[in-house]
């Protein structure tokens, strides 16, 4: 019967056959410990010259890494087997074999690696990464279908910014015209939501934004809750209870994943519901008492964020920004129009910021002047001033970065590791 390692509990004492690939190899003699991986997961299988006989034995004695192979074998409960079963090998099928396989088990550079991430997603902690990728992205999805929230793609090829015009990637459209890559489908989710009330958006972004930290991707992944007749409360409460539901389903699900990365569980732990509120004036104010050189207007830089997220053991919702840093559609705090009613979640452990958005101008007159003020080109928005001119209502939602959200879950430093395949200011290869 033809298994998958991630199942192998459930065919102990029966004959199986596993098709995978040479992870490692140890001899002593008389036994071969071939270490097979399939994808799902790493497991041992024992060959003894016994059971396959000396020709098949000898042939497994020079077999490299990454080889292709199949197994015919029992399953076997073993306590010291790392995943809790073993497989004694009946015969061995050589698919292909892998000559001078580049990744080996000693350390290598990153530049090396990610030169190579075609080939290092085959990594332990790689797949680890990979695999709780996924399931963050399947939980986001159950989050809101499960809410009744509708997904509604939007387009990739855009006319104009979202996010600041510093940031845009343009594309030769046709002839004539010059497209951008998105960099945010608020926009078109705002016109989505008033038409099916609650939507989101879920796919790739663009940003071309010149920075070489290890919190910035020129392509990552989003996911856009929008609603109508939502206000920051609303959006805050949301994004809280989006966060709470990823993690605790990575507890559920990925536990064997996060133990191979070395996860502190304990932290994962403490992300429940309420997370702290804190504005950003309050903010301010503990990074002037913690001596960091902050004046208020100012954007907070990632030793800032590490500040604030370090006087808490959950993720912090920062709101109310000073408006002149914040994109053109937010909407001024009626009680204090300098700031405005957006929010940023902040993940703990220094990890920074995972959520940003808020509620948007619904005011037409108000929207028009921050176009202009923006030096926007109005023609291109006529579409999203429509959205006020017809049923306008006080509406919101945010943008929560997959890569962002992985790397913190799975304690590692860099988000080039968060994506299959990273795009980075110096990265488009492999
Ligand atoms: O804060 P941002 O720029 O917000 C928006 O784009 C809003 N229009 C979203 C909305 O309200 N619908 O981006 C949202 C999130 C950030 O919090 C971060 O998690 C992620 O997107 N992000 C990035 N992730 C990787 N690399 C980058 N360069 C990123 N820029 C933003
Ligand atoms: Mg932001």
């Amino acid at each position: 019967m033809i298994a998958y390692i991630e199942d192998i509990a459930r065919h102990d004492g029966q004959a199986v056959t596993l098709r995978g690939w040479l992870h490692n190899r140890r001899s002593s003699g008389k036994i071969h410990f071939l270490t097979l991986r399939d994808g799902t997961g790493f497991i041992q299988c024992v060959m003894t010259k016994q059971a396959v006989g000396d020709d098949a034995f000898m042939r497994a004695d020079h077999l490299a890494q990454e080889s292709a192979i199949v197994v015919d074998g029992t399953v076997r409960a073993d306590q010291r087997a790392p995943g809790g079963y073993e497989v004694d090998v009946a015969r061995l099928e050589i698919v292909s074999e892998s000559l001078n396989y580049p990744i080996t088990p000693k350390e290598h550079g990153v530049d090396f690696l990610m030169d190579r991430r075609h080939l290092w997603i085959r990594a332990p902690r790689q797949q680890a990464i990979l695999r709780i990728r996924h399931e963050v992205i399947d939980a986001v999805r159950d989050f809101f279908n499960a809410r009744g929230f509708i997904l509604a793609d939007t387009p990739i090829f855009t006319p104009a910014a979202c996010e600041g015009t510093t940031t845009l990637f343009p594309v030769q459209y046709f002839d004539e015209e010059t497209a951008y890559l998105t960099q945010s489908g608020q926009l078109y989710n705002e016109a989505n939501a008033m038409a099916l009330g609650r939507v989101y958006c879920f796919g790739p972004t663009f940003r071309a934004e010149k920075s070489k930290t290890r919190r910035h991707l020129t392509e990552f992944w989003m996911v856009e809750p929008e609603m109508a007749y939502a206000d920051l409360e609303e959006v805050m409460n949301l994004a809280e209870a989006l966060v709470v539901h990823v993690v605790e389903r990575v507890l559920r699900t990925r536990r064997r994943e996060l133990a191979v990365l070395e996860r502190d569980i304990a932290k994962l732990e403490r992300v429940k519901a309420p997370f702290p509120r804190l504005s950003y004036d309050a903010a301010a104010k503990l990074l002037k008492e913690k001596g960091l050189p902050f004046e208020w207007g100012g954007d907070f830089g990632a030793p800032d964020e590490t500040a604030i997220s370090e006087q808490f053991d959950r993720p912090v919702c920062v709101h109310r920004y000073p408006s002149a840093i914040k994109a053109f559609y937010m909407k001024p705090d009626p009680a204090r129009p300098d700031v405005a009613l957006c929010v940023d979640v902040l993940a703990p452990e220094g990890y920074g910021e995972i959520i940003g958005g808020g509620q948007r101008i619904d005011d037409y007159d108000l929207l028009l002047q921050r176009i202009k003020e923006h030096n926007l080109p109005q023609e291109a928005f006529e579409w999203y001033l429509d959205l006020r001119r017809y049923g306008s209502v006080p509406h919101g939602g945010f943008g929560m970065g997959i890569e962002r959200v992985v790397t913190w879950i799975c304690g590692i430093d860099h988000l080039r590791e968060a994506i299959p395949y990273p795009r980075m200011l110096y990265r488009i290869y492999p």
